[in-house]
């Protein structure tokens, strides 16, 4: 009896407390979502929930860093958010401005390098300039890289890719042979950056919608009812916790 339960303790103790930054995700991908049902469920108009929203980016890129996490993908607009009203669209538009006009001196101060995937040629004039600006001013920096997917779609991405690939192999700059798994990544927006470590989406919805479709072949998910405009440090912290507790096996044993 006394030999089993000190056992017994420490089994549970490795089970449920790993330590704060043991086996933390490198890459966390998040699908922030749940901004419009927030505002609905307050009587506000759907921007109300999207504004919301920013303010929460700017807590977790903070806490994101706190935790080790050394790159974070946020899905800020799909190629499929297109599809809403023009007047929802035109305000989302306009929140890069929002936030960085007032967080880009407090992420240069972070040493954080902010960086899009995504067709983020089609967006607004005035939307492309802030980012491309914030991008330059960043592009140094070397601590949390905050990846914003902007007018990203999965699916675009990797038929984008093929397209390339062909074209490259027409030119002879590529042979066929030498296409693998490596070289196909190369041709994905996320070219040089880890696959996700751990994915989070908020709001209750189980589905990717188009996300990295490739990159999360795998990827630990987390998904949880909280609504993005609720979401904070504690939520964040217990994905991280729950991520900690996962055995990957990569198809091992
Ligand atoms: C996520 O929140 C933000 C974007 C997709 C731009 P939603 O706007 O999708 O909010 P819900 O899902 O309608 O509540
Ligand atoms: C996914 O959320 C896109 C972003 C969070 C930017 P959506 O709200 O667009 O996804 P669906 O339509 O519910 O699948
Ligand atoms: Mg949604």
């Amino acid at each position: 009896m006394s030999m089993k339960l000190p056992f017994i303790n420490n089994k549970q103790k490795k089970e449920t407390q790993p330590s704060d930054l043991e086996n933390t995700p490198d890459h966390v991908a998040i699908i922030m979502d749940g901004n419009g049902r927030w505002a609905k469920k307050r009587g506000l108009p759907r921007i109300a929930g999207h504004r919301e929203g920013v303010r929460v980016v700017k807590d977790i890129v903070k806490t994101a860093s706190n935790h080790n996490v050394q790159i974070l993908t946020l899905y800020t607009f799909s190629t499929e958010n297109w599809k809403r009203p023009k007047s929802e669209v035109d305000f989302i538009m306009k929140l890069p401005k929002e936030f960085l006009d007032v967080y880009l001196p407090e992420l240069i101060e972070n040493n954080v390098r902010l960086d899009t995937i995504g067709e983020v040629e089609a967006l607004p004039k005035d939307t492309k300039k802030v980012i491309q600006y914030a991008k330059d001013k960043t592009k140094n920096n070397d601590g949390l890289l905050l990846n914003f997917a902007l007018n990203y779609g999965s699916r675009f991405e990797i038929m984008q890719a093929i397209k390339q690939i062909m074209t490259d192999i027409d030119g002879s700059k590529l042979s066929v042979e030498a296409v693998d798994e490596e070289i196909f990544s190369k041709y994905l927006y996320t070219q040089g950056i880890s696959d996700p470590d751990l994915l989070i989406r908020t709001s209750g919805e189980q589905r990717l919608s188009n996300f990295l479709l490739w990159q999360l072949a795998y990827t630990e998910f987390w998904f949880t009812d909280v609504l993005w405009p609720d979401f904070n440090e504690e939520t964040f912290q217990q994905a991280i916790h729950e991520y900690q507790l996962r055995k990957r096996r990569y198809g091992g044993i």
